[in-house]
């Protein structure tokens, strides 16, 4: 397939098209640096530097077999200071992607969204039924193009994906996670433990949790990829999907914690501190329905193995960073 992969410069971005690349498909990468690095792009794709929203550019490339949309920006906190920046690039820059593509004849899109969009909900484990009640611009970006995705596809115009991942993690060789700025807990976790960050800060120890503080769904970055080309597959049967990506199992930050310690063999700084507001106590994805639609299961999303990885990839940079 010919497939145009959007934000190929960041982190799930170049995974994905990595793995597409290893299976045989034409990449065609478009980003436009404002988060991701040119070396993320692997070197057989075609890489295009610009905007997604770009509809001249878009329309330019010709047609695709299908499109995965990651490129966006991706700080929930951020978004509480500038919610304008994120509904240009993330809402504005998707719907006219879509338009161009639809333009040129493109039939399935693959978003990628994220558990944002369910808010702060109490029973666990969350399922793609739950209400929908995003806590900040990032999260009503991600519905706002989800809305807009649902019209296209029962309207006929395209077939479409929304796949809601939970806390991506862990890392490969070729692509550790690196964000600007970093902000998620288990790089920074390394960092600490690199030697390179003082210290790291756990928000809340009171959280009606196994041990107080908070609890994730940590999804591999490799299962992730995987599940976006069985995504693409299953486009041809469903016209419209939307899945949560997660293992549905939870990890406290003080799992977390442990377990950077256990592998990377350091003690950690770690500074309890006060909750910050907005975040959940926890957060785990029922992925049964990807399970079921997708014939997908996570391989690599054991805490250990997405530590030891993220750790391994880690390292690999900082050597060659040396
Ligand atoms: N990392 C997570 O845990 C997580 C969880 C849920 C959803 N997501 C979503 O997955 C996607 C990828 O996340 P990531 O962790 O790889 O982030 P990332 O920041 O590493 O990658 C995003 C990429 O998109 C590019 N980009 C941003 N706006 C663009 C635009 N208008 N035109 C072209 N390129 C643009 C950036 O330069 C960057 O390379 C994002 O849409 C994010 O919201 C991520």
């Amino acid at each position: 397939m010919r497939i145009l992969v959007t934000g190929a410069a960041g982190f799930i971005g170049a995974t994905t098209a990595e793995l597409m690349l290893s299976r045989g498909h034409e990449v065609i990468a478009l980003d436009n640096l404002i988060a991701g690095r040119r070396e993320n792009v692997p070197s057989e794709a075609t890489f295009i530097e610009g905007d997604c929203g770009d509809m001249a550019l878009v329309s330019s490339l010709g047609s695709f077999d299908a499109c995965v949309h990651f490129a966006g920006l991706i700080e929930p906190r951020v978004s509480m200071e500038t919610p304008e920046r994120f509904f240009e690039n993330n809402v504005a820059s998707s719907l006219r992607l879509l338009d161009a593509l639809i333009q040129s004849g493109v039939e399935r899109f693959v978003f990628s969204s994220s558990c944002a969009v369910y808010g702060n909900q109490s029973e666990m484990p969350i399922d793609e039924d739950r209400p929908i009640d995003p806590l900040s611009p990032y999260g009503q970006s991600k519905r706002m193009v989800e809305e807009a995705m649902g019209w296209l596809s029962r309207l006929g115009r395209m077939r479409t994906a929304s796949l809601r991942y939970f806390n991506a993690a862990g890392g490969t060789l070729a692509h550790p996670e690196r964000h600007v700025p970093e902000t998620h807990l288990i790089p920074l976790a390394l960092e600490v433990a690199a030697r390179q960050l003082d210290h790291l800060e756990i928000y809340g120890t009171d959280y009606p949790t196994p041990d107080g503080t908070c609890v994730r769904d940590y999804i591999h970055v490799s299962d992730l990829a995987e599940a976006h080309l069985s995504a693409i597959e299953a486009l041809a049967e469903h016209r419209e999907l939307t899945l949560n990506l997660g293992s549905a199992s939870g990890s406290s930050n003080r799992q977390v914690v442990e377990t950077v310690q256990r592998i990377t063999g350091k003690d950690l700084n770690v500074r309890y501190v006060a909750r910050r507001s907005g975040d959940p106590a926890a957060a785990i994805a029922s992925n049964d329905r990807a399970r079921k639609v997708l014939n997908w299961r996570p391989e690599h999303s054991e805490l250990e193995t997405i530590v030891a990885d993220a750790w391994a990839a880690r390292s690999v940079w900082a050597g060659h960073r040396a």
